[in-house]
């Protein structure tokens, strides 16, 4: 499902979607990364598949920033 670069991903540290990405394309190639620069999964940890799946999706190129809907 794509998301929008507004919505809030992980809930606990308010980190958005949009702030993960950025995270990613500046070299954040694993989750321990995501959540050393942005705080995300540092909480509760809800929020770790869902990293884990943005990961994935931007690495292999299949899910750009720019797709809203
Ligand atoms: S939702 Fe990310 S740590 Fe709780």
């Amino acid at each position: 499902m794509p998301y929008r670069k507004d919505d809030i991903i992980c809930f606990c540290e308010e980190v958005t979607y949009e702030t993960i990405v950025r995270a990613i394309l500046d070299g954040a190639d694993t989750v321990d990364k995501i959540t050393d620069r942005t705080a995300a999964g540092l909480a509760c940890g809800t929020c770790i598949e869902d990293l884990e799946n943005i990961l994935e999706d931007i690495l292999s190129g299949n899910q750009a920033i720019e797709r809203k809907r």
